[in-house]
């Protein structure tokens, strides 16, 4: 069954460059901001208009047989429960507070899941035009051509991407700071991040940076990278080097082991719910 997905997998790229010619045209219109589960966690009506072209064109293509984790779905109660089945993992705009302020990374994230196996991954990186894409086995591509990670092993030659999150009390933010206090020192070349996870990831996979790594991450950020990120020759673990769980909120992706680990050594871990978690009974 060497093709199964192959028709998924086109039809995933058209409808995330169609998506992001609807997120730069909203960005010459005026944005509309609300929050979410803080003052500092954005959403605006382009990112639900979005999601919704992006799950209602793959319905109508595929049917009702397939199931869908998207970012603004979740947030609107439907579960976020990966199972066996053919499941879509999406997020309509990735880096919504970059969209927001016209901060030029935008992405659109769609991942393709089986049997609780990531199959492929589409980023596309809607302000830059680029379109990064990988399926499990073929290799990875930004806009056709292949894609490789670094092959920097010295941590004193990398850069690092981490990414703060919208959860800002100051047991987390302390925590955070000083992870990267401890990683500018080793010292490294730089520390960076772009505002979408989905675009860190493909900074990973293209070479332009070692590692980028974030607890309280969601799936939907980081589906579409990790096929991208895996099938450009890198990794991704758990923040303490364990195996990788899609819905733990940690991610560790990094060109090579070397480098992963003595990033590892340095981060505190703090605790983030699951994605999966059941969601608080209503009193
Ligand atoms: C956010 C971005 C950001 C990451 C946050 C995510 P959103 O996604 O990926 O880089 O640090 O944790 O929530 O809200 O812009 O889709
Ligand atoms: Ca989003």
């Amino acid at each position: 069954m060497e093709d199964k997905w192959q028709n998924e997998y086109d039809f995933a790229v058209q409808v995330a460059r169609a998506a992001g010619a609807v997120i730069r045209k909203a960005g010459e219109e005026e944005i509309k901001v609300q929050t979410k589960s803080c003052a500092v966690d954005l959403v605006t009506k382009t990112d639900e208009r979005v999601e919704k072209i992006i799950i209602g064109s793959l319905k109508e293509h595929f049917g009702d047989e397939h199931c869908f984790i998207g970012e603004e779905s979740v947030s609107s109660g439907q579960p976020c429960i990966l199972t066996d089945k053919p499941t879509w993992i999406i997020d309509p705009v990735d880096g919504t507070t970059n969209f927001v302020h016209g901060f030029p990374f935008v992405a659109v994230s769609i991942a393709f899941a089986v049997n609780k196996e990531l199959e492929f991954g589409v980023v596309y990186s809607c302000l830059e035009d680029k379109m990064y894409k990988a399926r499990k086995g073929k290799g990875a591509f930004c806009d056709d051509e292949q894609i490789q990670v670094s092959d920097v092993k010295d941590i004193h030659k990398s850069i690092i991407i981490s990414e703060h999150g919208v959860d800002r009390s100051v047991d987390r933010v302390t925590k955070i700071f000083s992870t990267m206090q401890k990683i500018l020192c080793i010292p490294v070349h730089g520390l960076r991040g772009s505002g979408t996870a989905a675009t860190n990831m493909c900074l990973v996979a293209s070479g332009a940076t070692e590692a980028f790594f974030e607890i309280g991450i969601h799936c939907w950020d980081i589906a579409a990278g990790v096929v991208i990120v895996r099938e450009a020759g890198g990794l991704v673990l758990d923040v303490d080097g364990g195996p990788f769980d899609l819905m733990s909120q940690r991610m560790m992706s990094a060109n090579n082991i070397t480098i992963a680990q003595r990033i590892i050594k340095e981060i505190e871990i703090f605790p983030v719910p699951r994605d999966d978690a059941p969601a608080p009974k209503k009193k």
